[in-house]
This record gives structure tokens, sequence and C-alpha cells, in this order.
């Protein structure tokens, strides 16, 4: 028998359904909050696992009451909604997206468990791999967008990041996929709403990001709060017992979302307690996150036989081997002892700076409005973003503090010295107040350059952040128009700096602004990585993950569609289109500018016949013909164009990534596995059917931009 074996053999049942248990010490800075009588539920093993307790103090002091004080002396578990980094706030997953670069999210990754790590914590409930194809759905902004190739190499990188090459070591953390799964395509985007989509998107979109974690061995899967075609996921049988565990053997920890095994109740799929814990311990959910309905309701189930106690030691076992596995019962203040030095500390906010550069995609720039040249005497920063420091931190705030951030004014009077930077809010984020509107305006009177900072306010994506109008407020709309409307009299350029936490639908906008920057959500860096963009220090080189829709009633929007039966012909009334909008998003998939001037030649496949067993190489020329050193990135898309089934017009497959200096040109190579062209067939199994695809290789997802080789697939 080993440790964790021993150790159960030898616990009470209440013991066990300690272990089952996770609950929040109440989040306080300054120390531990625990709620109720939990210090002593701990000394009698009656809590397990803690979330939202921060520091190595707290944690210390709450371990020390499991392993000095319980009579098993089992160490906690305890986790954070570390997203998008700890104390140093990183950009927002979706903004990392578009750096469209693994190595860097793993970097950002490694950093967050490194501090998560010193602050005494074991686990983090990210990466969220949730493929978002409705801009709505706030939680958009914590995934990779809306591409399942992006998010599987997204799901790859945080999982190595964050747990490094030994989960024991005093650095890494467990990490959490979730929400599994397909917990984006609410209905109507709006969250928390039934989810129901064929089993055929399930699979092709859905569902890959996740058995890529587990194959990059990923401790714990939280299943989603919704339900997929009638089953909540914390009850879902199939997916989690069948598919995770028996299909692909995950042993790990599964970890109810937040009171979630409770929620089967308002699902309508369990009448009480003890039923909805016994269908959450059915499906192999091992840890109650705040229902507290393994505590109350398994014994009671265990008395009406809906479940045994052979299944909850199963559950038991996989938690305790979690806690063995990260080192805990060896040392279990391993993590948190050790300060990290200064040093380290300015390394991570430098990653951070060149990080939240290379996130910014430039969406527009007209006649070279960006970079700002010349004699710039005055800079006139106006909107309610552009003094925020606190909003730049984005949805998930972790241990961060606000006094860490960087507003986009204070970083260009640091980039900046000597310039006159002024400021006006001109509107409030809430309210209808327009009298500050003709000062800020005024602004523009004496300037050499506007910069206008609007768009979403930090708390408006994220977990329960759904819009039925994802655009920028109204109120904030009428400031810019004022703006636009006088500094273009006045002949001059206006810069949007647009932060969002997903694309919003902006054709004013887009026709207005002179240069239009996605900022997103960049972190602490924030400010100073977007005065690195505004001034030239950085050419932007980040590619939007997801397509931006011209108007609501597009949504969902994405370039992976099926062709359908009447593609749109503008010949042709009877094909597939809006009477009142065109099919195009504004901006594409992949879509961004960067200073240079780049343009891609010379498309080749190494074969133009390729078997399952082939490896294709394709190879590219990128020439930068601008004044710019640019990063430019390349898409590989593929198209199947006749299958046993609907295969969609674009898929993507590979992604380049290049560094050139003006007048440079370098090949780009990408290589794609003859397995990628497999697809799911009639009977949803993967098949490899001989005949042509077409490869596509270029700048974005918009077809007329990319080159063009078919291949043939040979059996
Ligand atoms: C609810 C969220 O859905 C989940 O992502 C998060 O990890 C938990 N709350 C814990 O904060």
């Amino acid at each position: 028998m080993n440790r964790t074996e021993k150790l159960l053999s030898q616990m009470t049942l209440a013991e066990k359904l300690g272990q089952l248990t996770m609950t929040a010490a109440g989040y306080a800075v300054t120390g531990p909050v625990i709620a109720g009588d939990s210090t002593e539920a701990i000394k009698s093993g009656a809590i397990g696992n803690l979330l939202n307790l921060v520091g190595p103090g707290p944690v210390r002091e709450m371990q020390q009451l499991a392993v000095e004080h319980s009579r098993l002396k089992i160490p906690l578990l305890i986790g954070l909604d570390i997203i998008h980094g700890h104390r140093t706030l990183f950009p927002i997953p979706l903004a990392e997206a578009a750096l469209f670069d693994p190595q860097t999210w793993e970097a950002t990754a490694r950093e967050a468990a490194r501090e998560g790590a010193a602050d005494g914590l074991a686990m983090t409930f990210s990466p969220m791999l949730d493929v978002s194809r409705d801009i709505r759905w706030g939680r958009t902004a914590e995934g990779s967008g809306e591409d399942t190739w992006v998010a599987v190499h997204m799901a790859r990188a945080k999982v190595k990041g964050y747990e490094g090459s030994d989960l024991k070591a005093a650095d890494s953390l467990a990490a959490c996929a979730k929400h599994y799964c397909a917990y984006a395509p609410v209905l109507a985007g709006r969250e928390y709403a039934s989810v129901d989509i064929s089993a055929r998107t399930l699979l092709e979109v859905h569902v890959p990001p996740f058995d890529a974690a587990v194959a990059a061995g990923v401790a714990t899967i939280m299943p989603a709060f919704t339900d997929l075609d009638g089953v909540p996921m914390t009850a879902n049988k199939k997916l989690l017992r069948h598919h995770l565990r028996n299909q692909l053997g995950f042993q790990g920890v599964i970890v109810s979302d937040y009171n979630a095994i409770a929620e089967l109740m308002h699902h309508g799929i369990a009448a009480d307690l003890a039923e909805a814990a016994a269908l959450a311990l059915n499906a192999s959910v091992d840890i109650d996150m705040m229902a507290d309905a393994y505590r109350k309701g398994l014994p009671v189930a265990l008395e009406r036989g809906l479940v045994t106690m052979a299944l909850i030691d199963e559950s038991v076992l996989r938690v305790l081997q979690l806690k063995e596995r990260l080192g805990l019962f060896d040392d279990p203040y391993r993590r948190g002892t050790q300060q990290e030095a200064p040093a380290v500390l300015t390394r991570r906010r430098d990653l951070c700076r060149s990080v939240g550069a290379r996130s910014i995609v430039m969406l527009k720039n007209d006649r070279d409005t960006l970079p700002l040249r010349g004699t710039l005497r005055r800079v006139s920063v106006i909107g309610p973003l552009a003094d925020a420091a606190i909003e730049m931190g984005g949805c998930w705030g972790a241990a961060g503090k606000p006094e860490d951030r960087v507003s986009v004014v204070a970083g260009l009077r640091s980039a900046a010295p000597g310039k006159d930077i002024v400021h006006a809010p001109g509107v409030a984020f809430v309210g209808g107040d327009e009298s500050g509107i003709s000062a800020a305006v005024d602004l523009c009177n004496d300037a050499d350059a506007v910069v206008l900072c609007i768009g979403e306010k930090a708390d408006m994506s994220g977990e329960a952040a759904s819009r039925a109008f994802p655009e920028v407020p109204p109120l904030q709309r009428t400031l810019a128009e004022a703006v636009f409307e006088r500094a273009h009299a006045k002949g001059l350029r206006v810069v949007v700096v647009l932060f969002s936490g997903r694309p919003l639908v902006i054709p004013w906008l887009a026709e207005k602004a002179d240069a239009l920057l996605a900022a997103w959500f960049l972190g602490n860096e924030a400010g100073n990585a977007i005065a690195d963009v505004v001034l030239g220090r950085t050419s932007p080189s980040g590619r939007t993950p997801m397509s931006w829709p011209r108007a609501i009633g597009q949504i969902p929007l994405f370039y992976g569609e099926r062709p359908g039966g009447r593609p749109f012909n503008p010949k042709d009334h009877f094909t597939s289109h809006y009477m009142d909008v065109s099919n195009d998003p504004l901006y594409p998939f992949g879509h961004g500018l960067t200073y240079g001037r780049c343009s891609l030649a010379s498309l080749v496949v190494s074969s133009d016949r390729v078997s399952e067993k082939d490896t294709l190489e394709v190879r590219v020329d990128v020439t930068n013909q601008g004044a710019y050193l640019a990063e430019e990135t390349v898409f590989l898309f593929i198209h199947d164009k006749v299958a046993s089934v609907t295969r969609p017009v674009l898929e993507l497959k590979g992604v380049g990534k290049v560094t050139l200096r003006p007048g440079e040109t370098k090949t780009v190579r990408m290589t794609v596995p003859g397995t990628e062209f497999r697809f799911l067939g009639m009977d949803l199994t993967p098949v490899f059917e001989p005949g042509e695809v077409e490869v596509l290789v270029g700048p974005c997802a918009d077809r007329s931009q990319l080159l063009l080789q078919t291949i043939r697939l040979v059996s």
C-alpha cells in the first residue's frame, strides 16, 4: 500500500468528504478571513481544499491547521484563479492569443505559476479552453478566440507553463482545463444559458482543446456550469466518466465549478442535494467547490443506494494522489517559502510590457498615422480609459494591485518626457453626463496629436458579462464623434486606442478613426506597452484571434463556416446573404497591420500528393518592403473540396512567424502531418479521404488575400 492508499484506509466518511470539499477563504489581501467555522473544520478534517487564499503567511497558517492539528495530517490543496498573471497581470488570454505564439503563451504561464507558487498556492483554475464564436459572451475575454487549432496550442502551452517539468517543484502549479465542455455557445450569448449544439460541432470544435490538455498532462479539469443537449456538464457521465476517464485515461482531479453541484437542482435534474451529489459523483466529479453538496448530500445518497463507498473512495484517492504529485505530503510548505528576487520581478515586468505591445492589434492605419512622429509638442489623450490604470488589469485581478498598473497617460508621459501630455476623460463610464465633453474636445485645439482611449470598462467582459450590444457604450460614442469632428476640422488625425474583452461592433469607429488599435486589456504594463507602439518603439504585430462583425445580427461570425448549398454569389439573389449588411466581417480572423510592409510570394508545397503517413511541408517567402522592423504572422489554411461530409470553407492547420528587417526576405516553413487531413466522417469517427485539398497561405482568413496550391490526398 502506498501512502495515499494507506491514508484512505484510515479515513472516516467525514474525513473522506472533507477531501472532496473545497471552500472559499473570504479573500483579503491582509490575511485570511475564513467564513464561519472553517478553521475548526480544517482541524477536524472536514475541509480538505481551499480557494481564494493568498500570501505565504495566510497559506502557512491554514496549512498548519491541517498538517499539525488534524488527525490524519493531510495537507490542504489551495487554489486561486490565476487567469492572466498573479501579481504581475499579463494581457488577458484573448489579447495574448493575438500573438499566435505558443512559446510566449507558455512563458507567461510559467511566470504566473512562479508568482502564484511564491504566494503559497498549489493550483490555478486556468487555462480556459472554451472556443468562443459569439462576442456577446463575456468570457470570450478569458479564452483564445474562435479557432480550435489555436485553442489546442494554447492548451498545450499553458499546461506546460503552469505545471513546468515537475509538478512537485516549488514553482509549479496544478493547472485546470476549464470549462469542460462547450460552455461558450450558450444560447444567444447569454451567460449560464443552455447549450444545444450538434455532436459534430462538439467533437470538431469544442472537445479537441481539452483532449490536448489531457495529453499534455493537465492535473485537473473543471466542468462547465452549462448543460449540453439536456445534460448538465457537472453530471455528464458520457463526457466526464466515459470520454475523459475511460477513453482518454485521465486520472487527475475533476473539480466542480462554484456551487455547480447544487445547481443541478436548478437545472431540474435533481430533486435535492443528495440526488445532485450522487449525479456529480457518478459522473466522476471529485471535488465539490462551494456547494457543500458532497458533505451534506453524499451520506444521504449512500443510504439511498444512489452511490457506493467505492465510488467515494475512488474520488478521494484521486485528490490524495494530486496532493502527492504536488509534493504536498513531503513538504506542505514547499511553496511560498522563498521570496522572489527583485531582478526576477523586473524581468517579469519587462516580459509583461513586451507581450503587451505584441498583443496589440493595429486594425487600421490610414496614411501612416501611426507611429506618431515629427515634433510632438503636445499630445491630447482623451477618454475615460486614458488615465484609468485600474481598468488595465482586465477581467481577472488575481493578486494584482491597482497601484502596479500603468495607464496610457502615465505610459506616454514616461516614454516622452518633456512633451506636454494633456488629458481629459470627457465622460464617465456610467450615467449620461455630457458636460465634460466640450472641455475634452477643446484639447484638440492646440494639439499635435490626439489619442482617444475608449471602449469597455474591464468588468464589461469576463464572467456574467454578456452584452446584447457589444459596442462602444453610447456616451463614449458621443464623445468620440465630437472629438473626430473637431480634430478633423483642424486637420488633426485621431488615433483610437480601443479597450475591450472581445471584438466590438464598430463600423462607425473604423470609418472615422485614422488609426485604430485593439488594445484589449494588457495588464500591469498596459500604458507602457501602448506607448511603445504609439511612439514607434515597437511595431505592432498582433493579429485578431476573432472575426470582428460589422453588425450585431451577423453574430455568431467566424471564418470556418461550412459553405452551404447556396454560397453567396452577388449575381444571384437566392444565395446566402443578408439584405442589409455584407456577409464579410469588418476585420477577418488573423487581420492585423504592422509598421512594416510585408508581402508573401512563391508558395511551395513539398509534394502535391500526400498520404496519411506523410508530412506536408509548406514554404512561402515573406518580404518586408517597409522602413520598420516587422514581426509577421503567416497562416496556413486548408479546404477539403469534396468529402463525404461538408467541410469548413477554411480550416487553420499551421501558423508561421518571422521577424524581418526593412528590405529583408525570409522563407517561412510550416509542416502539416498527414493525419491533420483527417476529419470526422458520417459516423463521427476520423477518416482520411483521398481527393483534392486546397492549401491556402496568407496574412488572414480573407480568401482573396491567400496564395493557393492544390494537393491530392492519396491512400
Ligand atoms: C466560477 C468560474 O466559472 C470559474 O471559472 C472559476 O474558476 C470559479 N468561479 C472559481 O472562482
